[in-house]
């Protein structure tokens, strides 16, 4: 069984591919997001439990302005065309990112589609907007301390405070564009992501490629810091019986 369920995807290379074909880099946009549905369907075709994607950056702020505002536009035309099909594939809808900055109406909207989704047992389809890493580590860090001022903050406990905690840590992280970096995208969740860079520009990322990906990264031995996942086993069987030797427990690994 694959060990990839969560991807998340930074979905670049929507200007360039406009620029190319001399076209206004929002001519992108649009096109771009009229992939999104199909890799959505591919993600709960492939049998993944969550996608991520990254739609707007707390950083996108600095674009011209009728760039931000087309990409805030399209995101509420795609949550209206998109409302039906979501809670028909039973999927589990939500924004992660600054929400409140957005305009009214769009909050009213991914609110709706986030509480209509709410008891949806299939994919978790997260899109993130108005997204930053950074600030997510320190809004959870922040929301963490003010119920608990006199304790300790473990990593579970960062985890827990995180925007949406059910969808847990990255498998493996796709950028389109050709570009190599992770853009302050989910820091805390990447920490032992696969990572896997495509010079597929956005608009022309398809479903095969999508499913190509999956099952190349799926072959590939993720070590977690040990040696080799054969190696893992036996150590993980070697340390229980140590463990049930001198604590005279069984080691739960
Ligand atoms: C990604 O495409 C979409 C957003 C960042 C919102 P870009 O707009 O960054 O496209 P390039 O990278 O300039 O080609
Ligand atoms: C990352 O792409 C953000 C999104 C895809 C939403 P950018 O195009 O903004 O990232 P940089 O500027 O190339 O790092
Ligand atoms: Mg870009």
């Amino acid at each position: 069984m694959s060990s990839i369920k969560h991807v998340a995807i930074i979905m670049d290379g929507n200007g360039r591919w406009a620029s190319r074909r001399f076209r206004p880099r929002i001519w992108g946009h649009v096109r771009g997001s009229s992939v999104v549905s199909d890799i959505v369907k591919a993600a709960d075709d492939q049998g993944l439990k969550a996608l991520t994607l990254y739609a707007f950056s707390t950083e996108n702020w600095s674009r011209p302005l009728d760039e931000v505002s087309t990409l805030f536009r399209l995101l509420k035309k795609f949550l209206l065309k998109e409302k039906q099909r979501i809670l028909i594939n039973n999927i589990k809808f939500k924004v992660i990112g600054e929400v409140q900055n957005l305009p009214q109406e769009t909050i009213e909207l991914i609110k709706e589609v986030e509480l209509l989704t709410v008891n949806a047992t299939g994919l978790h389809l997260t899109f993130a907007f108005n997204y930053g890493g950074r600030a997510e580590i320190v809004r959870a860090t922040n929301s963490f301390f003010e119920s608990n001022p006199n304790k300790a903050m473990t990593e579970d406990d960062l985890s827990s405070a995180l925007y949406r905690p059910e969808t847990g840590d990255v498998d493996l992280m796709i950028r389109t564009g050709g570009e190599q970096r992770i853009s302050n995208f989910m820091l805390w969740q990447m920490a032992y992501a696969e990572l896997y860079f495509t010079p597929t520009k956005w608009p022309d990322f398809t479903p095969t490629e999508f499913k190509k990906i999956i099952e190349r990264v799926s072959i590939r031995e993720r070590r977690f810091g040990n040696v080799n996942s054969q190696t893992a086993l036996g150590q993980s069987l070697e340390k229980a019986e140590l463990n049930k030797s001198v604590y005279g427990k069984g080691a739960n690994l």
